[in-house]
């Protein structure tokens, strides 16, 4: 085990004490940056994802030129939809599309989580190479979507505001929802296994679509699988699990036993720290924050910050970082935690 220089986001999720607040974000890796999208003009989404030395060196672009305390895996929630089977892609300004979504008994079926090892095969090399781009100067970060996420976008076929296809589609036919459902959480158990295995330091999983959900859907779609991933992941690395909207469920969430909770905007961290007592969370900034003004980043996430205080908290914004957010806003999110002391 090689010891990581700055490891102020693996001491926060021990719940040991810091000097600091930890910071980093999500979708930090792409879209904003210039260098990566120069990158976007030579390379397809997946031929980026599949190429172990320009993931690597995608991944380690926010950690030298934006300064966070930790890198995370440049890849995508949807190749677990690609390890079962599905072919997807991503268009340009459209984002995932699915040519066939999963709507039927016959479709469900052929999905066969046996093969995620080798169709994700790549996953090995390119954790190693971000490995060693990144020197152990920070930790890594490696992830995956939440099965009910997966399924939305499985069975939509594409991104939706109300995933209303997919919801459908859960009412419809439960039976058949829980059985797309435990192929996805097999398929993702076996992925963040492969992560692991080649050095990730620590999980996020990503339901970006849980607060579509009522609290006792949420119950049946999405927080048993999510249960299931962290009973298998948590005994190896810490888990951090983000509800996109999801605050309704973070007693229970905290109740899988996870590392760290993550909070979008629109919860007071007052009111987070009730239902979760001593949990370490992590958020929760508006990303249309770090469109401007420059004054106004600064001044939230002092705000922010102060509101959550040093310990037990790492400062990430609430949901991924937009592609129309100007670099220098990005940097003065970073640069303001990494100043601020109680
Ligand atoms: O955090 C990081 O930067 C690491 C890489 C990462 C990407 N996607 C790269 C990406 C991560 C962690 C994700 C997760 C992801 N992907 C989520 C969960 C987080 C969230 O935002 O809710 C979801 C829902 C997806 C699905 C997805 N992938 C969408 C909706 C899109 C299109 C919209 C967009 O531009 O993000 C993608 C494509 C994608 N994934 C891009 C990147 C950098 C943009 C495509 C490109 O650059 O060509």
């Amino acid at each position: 085990m090689n010891l990581i220089k700055n490891d102020l986001l693996l001491r926060t999720l021990r719940k040991e004490k810091t000097e600091r607040i930890p910071v980093w974000f999500m979708r930090q890796a792409g879209r904003y940056l210039p260098d990566y999208i120069k990158l976007r003009e030579k390379y397809s989404f997946f031929e980026r994802v599949r190429n172990p030395q320009l993931a690597a060196e995608i991944t380690v672009m926010p950690v030298k030129q934006v300064g966070v305390d930790a890198a995370i895996l440049f890849s995508d929630i949807l190749v677990i939809a690609q390890a079962l089977g599905v072919d997807v892609e991503i268009l340009e300004g459209k984002g995932p599309v699915i040519a066939d979504p999963i709507r039927t008994k016959e479709q469900v079926e052929k999905l066969d989580p046996a093969n995620t090892a080798e169709v994700l095969s790549y996953a090995l090399p390119t954790t190693k190479a971000v490995k060693d781009a990144l020197e152990n100067e920070v930790p890594l970060i490696g992830f995956c979507g939440s099965p009910w996420t997966l399924l939305c976008y499985m069975v939509e076929g594409k991104g939706s505001k109300d995933f209303a296809k997919a919801k459908q589609f859960c009412y419809q036919h439960p039976d058949l929802a829980a059985k797309l459902l435990d192929k996805i959480t097999e398929a993702s158990i076996i992925y963040l296994n492969m992560q692991i295995q080649a050095g990730v330091d620590t999980i996020q999983i990503f339901d970006s679509w849980g607060g579509l959900l009522s609290p006792s859907d949420y119950r049946k779609f999405s927080l048993p699988y999510l249960d299931k991933i962290v009973k298998a992941i948590q005994p190896k690395v810490p888990v951090i699990l983000f509800a996109k909207g999801g605050w309704f469920a973070l007693a229970e969430l905290q109740a899988t036993g996870a590392s760290a909770l993550g909070l979008d905007w629109t919860i007071e961290p007052s009111v987070a720290k009730k239902m979760t007592g001593s949990a370490v969370l992590q958020g929760n900034l508006d990303p249309i924050v770090l469109l401007g003004p420059a004054k106004n980043v600064e001044q939230e996430t002092i705000t922010m910050v102060k509101n959550f205080g040093v310990g037990n908290y790492i400062a990430n914004l609430g949901h991924g970082v937009l592609p129309q957010t100007p670099f220098d806003n990005a940097k003065t999110f970073v640069e303001t935690v990494k100043n601020f002391r109680m």
